[in-house]
Parts: structure tokens; sequence; C-alpha cells
């Protein structure tokens, strides 16, 4: 059996205040637990929200959730993964045994899991770590659920992204969004989880896919990854660019529409540049202040198709994670473009920064 160890990793100590880089206290893993040597950890939206306190109190957290890497070790009864896999980790660990699961539908499961044991910092202070992983660390512990296994010749900086925004993306559009073949899709936001619903779409074979941005940069890369029209929402009404492009007879819009700001007012466009029939989903993450925008009751009366959220891309990281992983190593789905830069376990507050201006795709740190 092997004992706790003390590594470096990334801890957000207190709110709003810059992380530091700390020795933190990693224990053998427990039934069920695995303990992962972290290879790569994507810069999230949500870590910063965890530094500003915006998720909730329990701080200090161990920050870092977008990781790859190998088990170093598991704990009893554990047979999803052995010492040497390669894995892409996951926030939502499913139970298999509730309603949700038993309905087939294990991406509602309401009894995800987590490891039991806490990871602390060396005086003993329990850690939280970001949605249950906390990789922005050299090891980290994690229920073994958290971990699927996938092709080991893969760039972890790359595949490691599935664990998080990518896989959100892809899958709000053919998980949640349902695109398939011909299908009309407008993406509105087209950063790190738009532009993985770019390529959701591109992947399912929809046309035409429609990039909408205020940053011309991110709709450069939009169309590199597969958008047959883009739309800068600054100089232009998005609601009218997106009818004009799908066509029929000026009065519908795209089969589905793909929210992927997480703001009223683009909701509000998403809401109305979907066709009559259409499917709006949201993906992009609201803050808890904000409501849904003043919308008269007639106008959803007078429309059918549905109004979905997608939460981590309605995904099953056994299904969905190695099938994309498998499709980047055919050159099929360019995860590669998704990763700006490779960053050192030190630099993530000028990662959050760089994330702040729109600068990046995804900045990820390397171990
Ligand atoms: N209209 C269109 N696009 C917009 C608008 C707007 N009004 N405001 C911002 N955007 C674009 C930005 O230019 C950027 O390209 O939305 C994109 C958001 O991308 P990122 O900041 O990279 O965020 P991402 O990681 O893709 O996450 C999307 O989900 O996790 C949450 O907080 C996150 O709200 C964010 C969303
Ligand atoms: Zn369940
Ligand atoms: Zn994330």
């Amino acid at each position: 059996m092997s004992n706790s160890q003390t590594v470096k990793g990334v801890v957000a100590l207190k709110k709003s205040e810059p992380v530091s880089v700390v020795d933190i206290v990693i224990p053998a893993p427990g039934p069920g637990e695995a303990v992962v040597q972290v290879q790569s950890c994507g810069v999230c939206h949500t870590d910063l929200h965890y530094r500003e306190g915006g998720i909730n109190d329990e701080f200090p957290f161990l920050l870092g959730h977008e990781a790859a890497g190998v088990v170093e070790s598991v704990g009893e009864g554990v047979t999803e993964v052995a010492p040497g896999d390669f894995v892409v980790l996951n926030w939502r660990a499913v139970c298999g045994d509730c309603r949700a699961c038993d309905r087939g539908e294990p991406w509602y499961c309401f009894a995800t899991h987590n490891a039991t044991q806490k990871m602390t910092l060396t005086d003993g202070t329990e850690l939280s770590p970001a949605l249950g992983i906390g990789a922005f660390a050299e090891k980290t512990l994690v229920a073994a659920g958290q971990c699927t296994k996938v092709d080991p010749e893969a760039r972890a900086a790359a595949v490691g992204l599935l664990g998080c925004g990518v896989m959100a993306g892809v899958g709000a559009a053919i998980n949640t969004g349902a695109v398939t073949r011909g299908k009309s899709v407008a993406v509105i936001g087209c950063g790190g989880v738009g532009a993985a619903s770019i390529v959701g779409s591109a992947l399912a074979g929809a046309s035409p896919i429609i990039a909408v941005d205020i940053d011309d940069r991110k709709l450069e890369t939009a169309r590199e990854l597969g958008a047959t029209h883009t739309v800068n929402s600054s100089q232009v009404d998005p609601v009218e660019a997106i009818r004009e492009i799908v066509g029929h007879d000026g009065s519908e819009g795209a089969d589905v529409v793909i929210e992927a700001v997480g703001r009223p007012e683009t909701w509000k466009q998403a809401f109305y540049a979907r066709d009559l029939a259409g499917v709006l989903v949201l993906v992009g993450v609201p803050t808890p202040d904000m409501t849904v925008p003043d919308i008269p009751l007639i106008d959803v009366f007078g429309r059918g198709g549905a109004l979905k959220s997608s939460w981590y891309g309605d995904c099953l990281p056994k299904r969905d994670f190695p099938m994309l992983v498998d499709l980047y190593r055919q050159g099929r789905f360019d995860l590669d473009a998704f990763v700006t830069e490779e960053i050192g376990i030190g630099d993530i507050e000028a990662a959050f920064e760089k994330m702040h201006h729109g600068d990046v795709l995804r900045s990820v740190v390397v171990l």
C-alpha cells in the first residue's frame, strides 16, 4: 500500500485573492478512489468563479478540472481503471442507481460522487477540489468513476479539455441539440465552448453552421473549425442575419441555436433566431442574478420546438470521451486548435487575465 504524499498544487486560499502554488497532501487512495498523476489541465471560467467565491464559500479551493493524466494507484474494489492507464477526468461520476440512471438518462444523475477522503494543506486544513477534481496539481485524488481511459497516444494538453468546456460545447450540439445531417445551426458566442459546438455540428453534418460573436478573432477560428458563415453581432442584428442565411421565406430561423455566452440578451437573440420548431440550447453559464429576458408569452406560445439547457453537454464520459479522442486521433476533430498556449503551474493568474480579455480559447497547464 502506498502512503500519503506531498505535491505542489494551485490553491485559492481566500476569496478574490490571487492563487498560490503550495504544498498539498494527497492521501493514498481509499476504496473506490484513484490517485492520478496529472499531465495537463485547462484553465476554465469556473476556476475563476471558485476563486471569486461565486460557487460557494468552502475555501481553500484546489483549482483545476479539465485534466488528463496517468493513474498512479487505485484503492480497494476499483475495477474501472488500473495503474498506468491514461485517463481524462470528469466531474460527474454517475451512481448507476438513482431514478435518472435507472431510466437510462445518467446525464441527469443526481447522486454523482467524488473521492470520499480529503486532500489537505500541510497543516491539515481540508481542501475543496474544484468540481470534485482539483487538477492544477502534480497529483490529485478522485473517485475511480471520474477517470475515463482513452487512447494513450493522444496529446494530454488537448484531450484533457474534453473534461469540461470542449465536452460541454460538443455535447450541447450532438447530445442536447440532437444536431444531425442537414440541420441548420447557429452558435452564439464562439469561445472555447461555442467553438466546440461548431465542431460538434460539423461532425454531425449540419449545414449551414453560423458562428456569431462580437470578436472577429473568435469568428476566424470558428470558420477554421467548420462554421460556414460568420456574423459579428456588434455590427449587425444577429437574429436578422441568421434568418437571412438560413433562407426559407425570411420568417424562420435555424433548426438549432446554441447559446454559449450565458447572458439574457444573447439568450433572447437565440430565442428569436430559432425556427418555429427549432431548439434553443443554453450551454453558456449564467450568473445567479440573471433572469429570463422579458419575452411576450404569446411569442413562446407561437413557437413549437424546445428550450433546453445543456449541463456538461449531457455527456456520458465513458461513451463520449473515447469517441472524441478517436476522432481527434483520426484528424477529424482539431482539438489542438483549442490549446492556445501551454503554461506552467505558476502562470494561472496570467491565464485568468488572458481569459478575461478573450485572448485565448484555452490556456493549458502542462505538468
Ligand atoms: N454576443 C456574442 N458573443 C459574445 C457576447 C455577445 N453579446 N459577449 C461575449 N461574447 C463572446 C466572447 O467574445 C467570447 O468569444 O462569447 C465568447 C465567450 O467565450 P469564453 O469567454 O471563451 O467562454 P467559454 O469558455 O466559451 O464559456 C462560455 O460558459 O462557462 C461559461 O463563464 C463561461 O459564460 C461563459 C460561457
Ligand atoms: Zn444516478
Ligand atoms: Zn470548466
